[in-house]
């Protein structure tokens, strides 16, 4: 946003996703004055929200019936109408296919990775993610108290959605015992021999991690809510299952535990403030340069624009020949396989 300000460019600030621009109500004025001070805090100014979606907009019919409806058109008229040259739209795989579509129908677009979930093409980061990782690390290190003093298994669920990257980065760094991703479909009896092998070896306690978009080999990925009107999936659940299939199985105590969205929240670590600082300047030199229907990337050592084509539904999951895979079968951690 500075960035553009240096320019000489005026800047504006879309309130609630798509929803703002949709209703006009939500377009506000997004100078230095207004993003003074808030590099250190977690969340939007903005708000947001994913019920947006211009391409699956939610009314409501006489009866109360919900349904979906394209309103795309509006928003690019609204956009036009605005005046704007060009919109920066942040967000995660959601908003990335929703921000294609509209480049599509002649809107300039640029796109600036953001979800805790990093599960993005084109980019080895998005900012969100470190954060997530810091807060969930912090968590498996609490949690190592009561798993030893009480010689219990401590079953945790992250976030991630369909990817594992919070769940691997963290389980690792908090020195998990077992990682379950959803790149690697569990055994519930390997996840078991692990636990049994560290109660003869004297350790009587385990701290299994599980992505939330973990399943078992012959099962299914546990759903709080299947997609509906306007909404998506909601994962949720797995660590109970898992616990109490390790509890019937080896008769210790355990108990599950879903960080939920306290990965989400508190100040952002320093890495992601410069990653979204790096992305935010990046974004305004492409539209400087008058590239749209991209999105900023972390690429090695610089930021560059990928085409959202190259993006858009093809999901990021962790490479099971990674090293940081590697790294933690060779550190001993089970992967449920
Ligand atoms: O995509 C980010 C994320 O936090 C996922 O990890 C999680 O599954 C989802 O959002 C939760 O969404 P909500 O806040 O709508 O429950």
């Amino acid at each position: 946003m500075l960035s553009a300000h240096q320019r000489g460019w005026r800047t504006y600030g879309i309130q609630r996703g798509f929803e703002g621009l949709l209703s006009f109500e939500g377009v506000v004025k997004l100078g230095p004055e207004e993003v003074r001070g808030i590099t250190h805090l977690g969340g939007t100014i903005l708000g947001t929200t994913n019920r947006g979606n211009p391409f699956r907009y939610v009314g409501r019919k006489a009866d109360g019936e919900e349904y979906e409806y394209d309103r795309s058109d509006d928003l690019c008229g609204a956009f036009r109408a605005s005046g704007f040259d060009a919109l920066v739209s942040i967000g995660g795989d959601g908003s990335l296919q929703i921000a294609h579509q509209l480049a599509l129908k002649g809107l300039p677009v640029v796109c600036v990775p953001k979800t805790i979930d990093n599960d993005v093409a084109g980019t080895q980061r998005t900012f969100g993610f470190d954060t997530a990782v810091s807060t969930a690390t912090e968590a498996l290190d609490r949690l190592h108290s009561t798993a030893e003093s009480h010689e219990r298994v401590m079953v945790v669920e992250l976030m991630g959605r369909y990817a594992g990257w919070i769940a691997l980065n963290s389980g690792i760094s908090g020195s998990a015992d077992v990682i379950l991703l959803p790149e690697i479909p569990f055994d519930i009896e390997k996840v078991c021999a692990k636990i049994r092998q560290r109660e003869e070896m004297g350790r009587h306690f385990s701290i299994v991690v599980v992505a939330e978009g973990a399943k078992p080999k012959d099962g299914a990925v546990a759903l709080v809510e299947r997609r509906g009107v306007g909404t998506v999936d909601r994962l949720g659940g797995i660590a109970s299952q898992v616990a109490r299939a390790i509890s019937e199985r080896t008769g210790k105590e355990v108990r599950a535990l879903v960080l939920g969205h306290l990965q989400r929240g508190g100040s952002p670590t320093t890495y992601d403030r410069l990653l979204a600082l790096r992305f935010g300047s990046a974004a305004v030199r492409a539209i400087a340069a008058g590239t749209f229907d991209v999105m900023v990337g972390l690429n090695g050592p610089t930021i560059t624009c990928v085409p959202l084509e190259e993006v858009v539904g093809r999901p990021k999951n962790v490479p099971l020949d990674s090293d940081v895979v590697q790294t933690a079968r060779e550190l001993g951690i089970s992967l449920g396989d």
